[in-house]
């Protein structure tokens, strides 16, 4: 739990992600005990709103999406407080740090404090600087933190130029770079399997593996966020980030201790083993797809070009498959496919590590010579479970069959789970980098999806129709992972 009194500035507070995000992970944080008896919430945005009007925002936004009824509301309501904010104009910041200092003597808060940006990233380097000009990114006697949300940039050369303008204003460790996935159950689950088993680790190598691959298929569309949307595309928005945290956690070696920089130099040795894409293999090594119309969930879903804000001509992915591999001793060789889409036929997070088949059957003479090879998968969403197929005598006759171990994450389990955003907040407070982006990981990865990031011209971007499991040319990804497109 977290001691020291805070105030937390949540930045965009009027909007989407402070409703349905913010909201409820504040409640489970505050009703699960996990803060201290004093804090403060300001609510900052361009609106101007009075404080009465704010909370009463706040209290929908905390019923309806955080589960939060009137007695808890209560307990909670006088924590929140009001500020409007006009991002590009450094006065408002100053009268914002005198808001704080008044607020700080009031309620005796002490000097901590996060600001959470729940706005554009179009006005982060703003906010950053004016933060700064304000003398508010100072540390004096406490913490001054800042936390954004992806995209951080749209390539390699604008994530150094967000980087530049925040970096000269708060220093590495006052960045908090979200990625929510870091926070979900079964991808922190990733580690302890490998690391807190002896029986894994030794099979997880090019000697055994045959590849891995990573889905996380989605069945919405864009839905309302096309004009955010139709400017990243899936390879910005889903494998610039979390894709590629996957990939990592799969990957990395065993750092000497879990804590937040030698996990995150671990990450970095895994991204700087990636191998580079060349101009000609792009074609053979990455799929690019658009949504067509089609049925998903027994509902008629429109095409990608059919929503609403998208352009008529869009050539923006909403699907990708690739094959990635990794120039290192561990995985030579060995291939890791990463596919994500939207409007694919169910929400679908999940890995799958295929193991090589047995060096020689001693059944031939019975069963032939083909044996199924061992699978581990490792569901994220969206039931959290760990499975082993592995072969075994089905029961009568002399025969063989496949079976599967399942592990159940919630079996045997009464405790209360948070959502990722409650634990990414919980973590901010604590002052835990571990779950968050660090900005060496951020360019390592730009930089080796820059070759695909180019808008793909209509030849290299295949329609495939909704409710089905993406173009049939990413076919061959698919079978790795069992699926047919
Ligand atoms: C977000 C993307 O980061 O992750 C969305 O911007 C995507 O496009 C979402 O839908 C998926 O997250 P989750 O937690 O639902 O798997």
């Amino acid at each position: 739990a977290v001691d020291a009194p805070f105030t937390l500035v949540i930045f965009g507070a009027t909007g989407d992600l402070t409703a349905r995000m913010l909201l409820p992970a504040l409640t489970a944080l505050t009703t699960g005990g996990h803060l201290p008896d004093n804090f403060a919430v300001v609510g900052a945005s361009r609106t101007e709103l009075t404080e009465e009007a704010f909370r009463e925002r706040m209290r929908e936004a905390a019923k309806e999406f955080g589960d939060c009824d009137n007695d808890a509301w209560a307990a909670m309501a006088s924590r929140f407080t009001y500020k409007q904010v006009h991002y590009d104009d450094p006065a408002s910041f100053t009268a914002l740090a005198g808001f704080l200092d008044d607020l700080a003597k009031e309620r005796n808060l002490g000097p901590n404090r996060i600001f959470y940006l729940a706005v554009p990233p179009t006005v982060y380097e703003d906010i950053a600087v004016n933060l700064a000009g304000a003398g508010l990114a100072e540390e004096t006697g406490g913490y001054a933190r800042l936390v954004i949300e992806k995209p951080f940039g749209r390539d390699l050369e604008t994530a150094r130029v967000l980087e530049k303008a925040l970096h000269t204003r708060f220093a590495e460790h006052q960045i908090f770079r979200i990625d929510h996935y870091l926070a979900k159950e079964t991808v922190q689950n990733i580690l302890m399997l490998r690391f807190a088993n002896a029986i894994f680790e030794p099979l997880w190598n090019r000697r055994y593996v045959n590849y891995v691959s990573i889905l996380a298929a989605e069945s919405i569309g864009v839905g309302h966020r096309a004009s955010y949307y139709d400017h990243f595309g899936v390879l910005r928005d889903m494998f610039q980030n979390h894709m590629m945290q996957l990939l990592s956690l799969c990957a990395i070696e065993a750092p000497s201790l879990f804590e937040a920089d030698l996990v995150r130099d671990e990450k970095t040795k895994v991204f700087r083993a990636l191998r580079p894409f060349s101009d000609k293999d792009v074609a053979e090594h990455c799929i690019l797809g658009q949504y067509a119309s089609g049925m998903v969930d027994g509902k008629r879903a429109p095409s990608y070009l059919d929503e609403e804000g998208v352009p008529g001509d869009s050539t923006t992915p909403t699907f990708a498959a690739m094959r990635v591999y990794l120039d290192n001793w561990r995985w030579q060789g060995v291939p890791f496919y990463l596919i994500s889409g939207k409007r694919l036929p169910a929400k679908r997070t999940e890995i799958a590590v295929q193991f090589k088949p047995v060096p020689f059957s001693m059944f031939r003479g019975i069963f032939g010579d083909h044996i199924e090879a061992n699978r581990l998968i490792l569901r994220i969403q969206p039931d959290e479970q760990v499975s082993l197929t592995f072969q075994a005598k089905a029961p009568g006759p002399m025969c063989l069959r496949s079976v599967t171990m399942n592990f159940n994450y919630y079996q045997g389990y009464t405790g209360a789970a948070l959502t990722a955003y409650a634990k990414v907040l919980l973590d901010c407070m604590l002052g835990d980098q571990t779950l968050f982006w660090r900005q060496d990981g951020v360019e390592l990865c730009w930089k080796f999806l820059t070759p695909l990031l180019e808008k793909p011209s209509a030849e290299r971007l295949f329609l495939y129709k909704s409710g089905t499991w993406g173009p049939q040319e990413a076919g061959r990804f698919f079978s790795a992972h069992g699926l047919v497109p």
